[in-house]
């Protein structure tokens, strides 16, 4: 199958699409109504405990945020609660999941509520999509499936099975085919009363059929309907163009030891990471002696510098080669933070740091071993 995006049009979502979405809605929530898996954030009506479940879900793993989730509703239950928690509770309760300016704007948001809605959850999509960190595909999530209201969402998953269900030959990504996306997305909602199901059931097929290689078409309740597969080019959908190429580049991470306390640094404001704690880091390599780069990277004397271990972490489309070196120093206090190591844990750790803390750790217990 070869796309002509430029001389296809997208068809608006017309009557024939009109007729095929009531068709399959039923079959949509029947299927729903058996196959949805289990997750706590379904035993809730909650738009609180919806919303951060969605904020969660963004660019992560439902199986990495199920603990997140329990663990965060357990500290802040409610929007009262989280607009007053220290930022650096926030951080903790985030640590490990990645763009942290999520958890920031969920605070931003949360004080918002407070002050300009006394505390009540909006329930409408406008007054949620003016709230930080809230797009249309949140305000949609949360009016669905808290209020069952009729609002449609758009996510990668729902994009790529909608795609398929009716072989939009656009690329995903231009104007064109994001008004249709939505316009279908909507056509769903309009089609039941039950909208927050639906909308749910829709995730779920992308999630877990219509996956984006080799997709479990038989198991699929739309699989009848469904006009990539008719044309028997479910993988040519969604039109996508190629992702471009990760950049890869090294950093150098120093653990610095002075009588049993480690340096750490803040990251700054406006960067990446923003706020997160992290050891020092030489983010463009020299090609300078261990103890030049590190003397040069924490302004004080250093000695017995050792290669500890080498990893890797990706930061979006960044591969980055990490060397983690270990060194003591005596002299003058370097600019930063001393902290004990049982300190460490207590802090929100940027994400290449909390990894080199859990082989740090996995050294000590197996050294613990030996003796
Ligand atoms: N991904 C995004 N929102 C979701 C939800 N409510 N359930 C499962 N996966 C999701």
């Amino acid at each position: 199958m070869s796309f002509d995006s430029q001389t296809v049009a997208t068809k608006a979502a017309g009557v024939s699409d009109r007729r095929k979405i009531q068709r399959v809605t039923p079959r949509l929530l029947e299927w729903y109504s058996i196959h949805a898996r289990d997750l706590p954030w379904r035993h809730t009506r909650d738009p609180y405990a919806i919303w951060i479940s969605e904020i969660m879900l963004q660019q992560t793993q439902v199986t990495t945020v199920i603990p997140y989730w329990e663990r965060w509703m357990k500290i802040l239950p409610n929007v009262v609660k989280l607009a007053r928690a220290q930022p650096k509770k926030i951080l903790k309760l985030w640590e490990g999941l990645g763009y942290y300016s999520r958890a920031r704007n969920l605070q931003k948001a949360a004080l918002k509520i407070v002050e300009k809605h006394g505390g009540n959850f909006p329930s409408d999509p406008e007054t949620l999509n003016a709230l930080p960190g809230i797009g249309r595909y949140t305000a949609g999530a949360i009016c669905s499936i808290a209020f069952d209201l009729p609002e449609p969402i758009l996510d990668g998953n729902v994009t790529r099975m909608l795609a398929r269900l009716f072989a939009i030959e656009d690329e995903v990504s231009s104007a064109a085919a994001n008004r249709n996306l939505w316009a279908l997305a909507q056509r769903f909602v309009n089609a039941t009363d039950k909208c927050g199901s639906l909308n749910q059931a829709l995730m779920e097929i992308g999630a877990t059929i219509c996956k984006p290689r080799q997709p479990s078409c038989g198991e699929c309740p739309l699989k009848r309907s469904c006009a990539a597969k008719k044309l028997n080019s479910i993988e040519a959908f969604p039109n996508k163009p190629k992702p471009r190429a990760s950049k890869e580049c090294h950093w150098r991470v120093l653990v610095l030891n002075h009588s049993g306390r480690y340096l750490i640094r803040q990251r700054p404001t406006g960067g990446i990471n923003e706020g997160l704690w992290e050891f020092p880091t030489e983010e463009s390599i020299s090609q300078q002696s261990p103890r030049e780069w590190q003397t040069e990277l924490v302004g004080c004397e250093v000695g017995h510098p050792r290669r500890f271990t080498k990893l890797s972490h990706t930061i979006t489309d960044k591969r980055i080669r990490i060397e983690v070196w270990l060194a003591k120093t005596n002299g003058h206090k370097p600019v930063g933070k001393w902290v004990k190591w049982s300190q460490l844990r207590k802090l929100p750790l940027a994400g290449a740091h909390l990894k080199i803390l859990a082989l740090m750790n996995e050294e000590i217990a197996d050294k613990a071993r030996v003796c």
